[in-house]
């Protein structure tokens, strides 16, 4: 069933994509589907979606080999949601959280606005469970400029610099198995931008011209906390 709920919602947002009389400002994103990636722990086994922590950050590295997503389960079901705008004016529908309980959602852990990333050795983005004194709980923030972003809702932007939300990561899960598969991105990729930005370190870090290889056939999951060795708090 979410499978195939998951794919009739492309077919939708593909049909709409060629809309004649939409306006010209009115431009609808479509999704971008890459190679299929299954989810998997630090173990190479399947990851079972009902096993995620809730409201807990966990990484993986998807469509590329270096570009890293959040995977997150934020408690509750969430609902899709449409009209998501792009700083180009391209709308977006989102098909919300997967899982049993509709909760489990993913995106692209590089920030909209400088493309602060989780490396290995430092994390500024992150899943915030709590409140902090900068912003509130259950958003994602960005501690480089404090762009925070809603998970709950396409990961639009509630505050900050960022001038789109973060890229969607569409998840593909098996109900029978309680299994995930990542299979593309919808909304404002900034893939290019990393690679030009961080060509050299990505290249120290990965290996030459390893970064932008695909990401595989799985993908490994890991809390943040074992990705990168410190998360910055704001
Ligand atoms: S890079 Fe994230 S807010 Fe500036």
């Amino acid at each position: 069933m979410e499978r195939r709920r998951f794919l009739s919602a492309c077919a939708a947002l593909a049909g709409m994509a060629g809309v004649g009389e939409a306006p010209a400002e009115w431009v609808t994103a479509s999704p971008r589907l890459y190679a299929r990636s299954r989810l998997v722990d630090t173990f190479g086994a399947p990851l079972k979606a009902s096993k995620l922590a809730a409201r807990t950050n966990y990484v993986f590295n998807y469509p590329f080999a270096s570009t890293p997503c959040f995977l997150l389960d934020l408690g509750r079901p969430v609902a899709g949601a449409d009209g998501i705008l792009r700083a180009n004016g391209a709308q977006y529908a989102w098909t919300g959280g997967v899982g049993r309980s509709h909760s489990v959602v993913a995106y692209s852990a590089i920030c909209a606005h400088k493309l602060a990333y989780p490396t290995r050795e430092v994390s500024f983005i992150r899943f915030q469970s709590d409140r902090p004194p900068t912003s509130d709980a259950n958003v994602i923030h960005c501690c480089a400029d404090h762009s925070v972003y809603d998970p709950s809702a396409g990961a639009r932007v509630v505050s900050g610099p960022a001038p789109q939300p973060l890229a969607a990561i569409l998840l593909d899960y098996d109900s029978d198995r309680d299994e995930l598969a990542a299979l593309g991105t919808v909304g404002a990729e900034q893939f290019d931008a990393f690679f030009d930005k961080y060509d050299f370190k990505l290249a120290l870090e990965y290996g030459a011209g390893k970064a932008k290889v695909p990401a595989g056939d799985t993908t490994v999951v890991r809390e943040l906390t074992q990705y990168c060795k410190q998360t910055i708090q704001c």
